[in-house]
């Protein structure tokens, strides 16, 4: 079986790729990942792909003149490992509209709120001060604007009354790991099919 090659783009702790390795550690998985590119020399995330064998490249934004060059040297470094999904795991740069274009469809997010609810940062604290009762997490495609691409899954958590940014972060960072490699079985059996802005989950017999 020849397995979907995936692309990991991180900027820190690389929860989230260690929960895609795991599970594409796993001798049924129709993925694998072939290399994850971080733009921090100092993200923990490397370590972590390196000890699961996985190769690793940094691609350091401050040392490109601007984003067209930084994005060309991404593009490059997943094109040499011949990638045919990106996931961004904690990934904190934005990407262009032009590198969105050059994957079309093809570029997964995991983001820690119920979208459209509360895009951006520090999204767990403005759920909570928001009054909120549930946030979760979001696996969607990438369109070029921000935390508003075809949703694939999501993950709901209630929010506690004593709850604090972090004891909630840290439960729906348990719902990451769970959804996220699920969607990557997902895509890779090609059982996303995306109509309008709405993506349909096909039964495996169908795909
Ligand atoms: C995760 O909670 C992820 O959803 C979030 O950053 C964290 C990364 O953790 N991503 C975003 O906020 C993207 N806008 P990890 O590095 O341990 O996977």
């Amino acid at each position: 079986m020849s397995r979907l090659k995936v692309g990991v783009l991180v900027s820190g702790r690389g929860s989230n790729m260690e929960a895609l390795a795991e599970a594409c550690g796993a001798d049924d998985h129709p993925a694998e990942i072939s290399v994850v590119v971080s733009n921090r020399p100092d993200a923990a995330g490397l370590e972590r792909a390196a000890s699961f064998g996985i190769a690793t490249e940094v691609v350091d934004h401050t040392a490109f003149a601007d984003k067209v060059a930084f994005e060309a040297e991404v593009i490059r470094v997943l094109e040499e490992h011949g990638v045919e999904l990106i996931c961004l795991a904690g990934f904190m740069r934005v990407l262009s509209e032009d590198f969105v274009a050059r994957f079309p469809h093809k570029i997964l997010n995991i983001h820690p709120s119920l979208l459209p609810a509360f895009p951006g940062l520090e999204v767990q604290r403005k759920a909570i001060e928001h009054g909120a009762r549930f946030s979760g997490c979001t696996v969607h495609f990438v369109v070029p604007e921000v935390d508003a691409g075809p949703i694939v899954l999501q993950a709901v958590v209630p929010i506690e009354q004593d709850d604090t940014e972090d004891t909630l972060a840290a439960r729906i960072l348990e719902q990451e790991h769970r959804i996220y490699p699920e969607a990557v079985r997902l895509f890779a059996e090609r059982r996303l099919r995306i109509e309008d802005r709405v993506v349909r989950i096909l039964p495996q017999t169908e795909a």
